[in-house]
């Protein structure tokens, strides 16, 4: 009698536990897995045929949104209806500012430790995984290395006048680099700087695919980019002999400014579980070399292997400050560019 009753139990335990397995495996998207939200602005090109990896391994089902900078905006806009998991970012200053929102989880996973501290939030809720380096990238037929400026602080000076190229204010890179040099030169030095460049730049174009074309094309003699469009300019069949100068190397200078592409956590993740997984996935090495392989850019662990010709990111002076500090900086950097006469548009 016992015997049949503790069976009926079993029996009944089991079919509860079948139920909940069903219930769990028949969410909304019919993976066993669950499912990974991603909000993407990055080139979604770079970013898919890892997602896609991911996928395949874990049977995590990964659903991406890709857009640009209005995405900071929608997850603000969501934030008491969490959608996304994961936000990837070109732009450090980008997650930094959600940080400070608090629209971001910490992340305590001993993976990030293989990352700088100065290229993550000190919570771990973002994480910088490739370099973006504001370097000077020129044309080997029209000047030397040795003729080049070699400071930022140059380009303020009329001898450069009309010989080259810069993007808009509004350039997301660019409000980055000026809310780094409102870090280290405060504001009044920072306008000035800009205002001096913008009037001496040959030509203010809308991004860095044009100065790097314009600069191999020999129309101006050199151009401030980010790095990885001096890596993507070599390999076009006509126009690739340039050279690239990463500025403020001496004893005294500041070094180059280096923003970073990355993962940030997001707070109320309805997939928390798989975005922690995934965060730690894309720390591996593997990932993280394809990650910056795709755009050309550097990895930030420098165990990782760089493009050809590419510097590691300790084979270069890096600008001394930690990302996390540009939050407040970069949210009215835009303000500071219109005050220096810098269009954000063009
Ligand atoms: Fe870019």
């Amino acid at each position: 009698m016992i015997l049949l009753k503790s069976k009926k139990l079993i029996f009944l335990l089991l079919v509860f536990i079948f139920g909940l397995f069903i219930l769990s495996g028949c969410g909304r998207t019919g993976s066993p897995e669950g499912e990974l939200v991603v909000y993407n602005a990055r080139n979604e090109t770079f970013v898919k045929p890892l997602l896609d990896r991911f996928e395949k391994e874990t049977g995590i089902q990964v659903r991406i949104l890709s857009g640009r900078e209005e995405l900071v905006n929608q997850i603000i806009e969501e934030q008491n209806n969490v959608r996304a998991d994961v936000f990837i970012s070109n732009d450090a200053g980008a997650m930094d500012f959600l940080r400070r929102e608090g629209l971001l989880a910490v992340n305590g996973s001993a993976l990030l430790e293989s990352i700088g501290g100065q290229f993550r939030a000190p919570d771990g809720s973002w994480v910088g995984l490739s370099a973006r380096s504001r370097v000077l990238i020129y044309n080997k037929d029209l000047i030397s290395e040795e003729e080049m400026p070699q400071t930022l602080q140059e380009l303020a000076d009329p001898a450069w006048a009309g010989r080259f190229m810069i993007t808009r204010g509004g350039n997301s890179s660019m409000v980055t680099h000026v809310a780094a040099l409102r870090l280290v030169w405060g504001d009044d030095a920072t306008r000035e700087w800009l205002s001096a460049v913008k009037d001496n730049a040959g030509a203010i174009v809308g991004g860095h695919t044009d100065i790097r074309q314009a600069v191999g094309a020999g129309e101006f003699e050199f151009g401030l980019v980010n790095n990885y469009y001096y890596h993507l300019q070599l390999e076009e069949t006509t126009g690739s002999n340039v050279g690239a100068v990463y500025p403020d190397q001496g004893p005294d200078d500041m070094g180059v400014f280096v923003n970073v592409a990355g993962l940030a956590l997001i707070n109320g993740a309805p997939n928390e579980e798989n975005a922690r997984r995934f965060i730690d996935w894309m720390l591996e090495e593997e990932q993280q070399a394809e990650f910056s392989y795709y755009s050309k850019e550097t990895p930030l662990n420098s165990e990782v292997r760089t493009v050809e010709e590419a510097r590691r990111i300790d084979q270069y002076k890096v600008m001394d400050l930690d990302l996390a500090d540009l939050g407040p900086l970069w949210n009215d950097a835009r303000a500071l560019i219109e005050e220096s006469g810098l269009d954000l548009g063009i």
